[in-house]
């Protein structure tokens, strides 16, 4: 099940996040839940959250910020699950994202789901390129 991210379930969010960026908690500002342009949902298996994935939703387009998996829950599908769901909220919109070059799961995921490289941002994490992907 995916639904949108409340606020009983940020904790669970940070969690996950934090596992993966030690700076997660400072990247996200939760005092404006599902407000404006920024939304959030979670991916429910067993009655745990186990994946999210973070939007910025515009008029025409969409960018997908971030996208996670519990680690013990990879390679199931559901990094899959909850992409389509953003691409079938959003028929019509172009989607764009960042991604490390180094992230060969996320760039087969993406790729997997019709997302096509335009650009690349030299350093952009660190140091490390950025490819920047667009799916129409
Ligand atoms: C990227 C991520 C969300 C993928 O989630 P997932 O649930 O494991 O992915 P799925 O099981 O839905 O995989 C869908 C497709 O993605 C690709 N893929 C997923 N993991 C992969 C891997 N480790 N290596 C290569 N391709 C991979 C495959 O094409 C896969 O399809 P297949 O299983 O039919 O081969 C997950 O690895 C993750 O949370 N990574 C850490 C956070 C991150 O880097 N997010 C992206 C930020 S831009």
């Amino acid at each position: 099940m995916i639904e949108k991210l409340t606020i009983d379930n940020v904790e669970c969010v940070k969690r996950l996040g934090l596992k993966l960026n030690a700076n997660f908690d400072n990247l996200y500002d939760y005092s404006s839940l599902n407000e404006g342009v920024n939304l959030t949902y979670v991916l429910i298996v067993d009655k745990s959250i186990i994946g999210f994935i973070h939007i910025q939703q515009l008029i025409d387009e969409v960018d997908i910020i971030d996208v996670v998996v519990d680690e013990e829950y990879r390679r199931k599908g559901y990094g899959q699950r909850l992409v389509e769901f953003v691409i079938h909220n959003n028929l019509g919109k172009r989607i764009i994202l960042e991604v490390s070059v180094n992230n060969k799961a996320a760039i087969g995921l993406y790729n997997k789901l019709g997302f096509r490289e335009i650009n690349i941002r030299k350093g952009y994490y660190n140091g490390v390129d950025a490819i920047v992907m667009e799916r129409k």
